[in-house]
């Protein structure tokens, strides 16, 4: 899990902390990458080129893992990570329609997030659940059979006002 601390300085200095542990190591860019996720939520470009350059590496060689594995976020991803299916038998029993309605509610794009960092949404390919198309998940949850606009839009508005507690309680 990503750590909530936001300083910018405490977080470099844990960065500084893992490249320090891993850099002499086999193979340290995956393992330093991995964890330098865990403290920023995901990998800033910056965070590429800074450790591209304390291990004394080419930063294509860095970007170059970061945007091979998929465990990789080069974006930030929202509290709530919507992920739609667009895979053959989602997309052909309304896969697209549900993209529309993440649209309309959030007002964001696939690969977009909301401004307050609360919603972020992807496209996937197929998560195995094709006899349920068309689905969604939105964190480890799906959603499945969501044939109608209606019905994906209660899910959204269901964590809208999930969101909107969360906001309520920090506030
Ligand atoms: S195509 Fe969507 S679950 Fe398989």
């Amino acid at each position: 899990m990503p750590t909530k601390c936001n300083d910018r300085t405490e977080l470099a200095k844990q960065l500084d902390q893992v490249i320090e542990r891993n850099k002499d190591l086999p193979g340290p860019i995956i393992q330093i990458l991995h964890e330098a996720q865990n403290i920023y939520g995901y990998l800033p470009l910056d965070v590429l080129k800074y450790v591209a350059g304390k291990l004394g590496v080419p930063q294509s060689e860095v970007y170059g893992v970061a945007t091979f594995y998929h465990l990789f976020h080069l974006k930030p991803k929202g509290v709530y990570q919507i992920r739609v299916c667009l895979g053959t038998a989602c997309y052909i029993r309304g896969g697209p329609t549900l993209v529309d309605v993440i649209k309309t509610e959030l007002g964001i794009d696939i690969g977009g997030i909301t401004e307050d960092g609360m919603f972020s949404v992807e496209a996937v390919r197929c998560i195995g659940a094709c006899g349920l198309a068309p689905v969604m998940m939105v964190n480890d949850k799906v959603y499945h059979r969501l044939i109608s606009p209606a019905k994906t839009r209660a899910v959204i508005r269901e964590y809208q006002a999930l969101a909107r507690q969360e906001a309520k309680a920090t506030a």
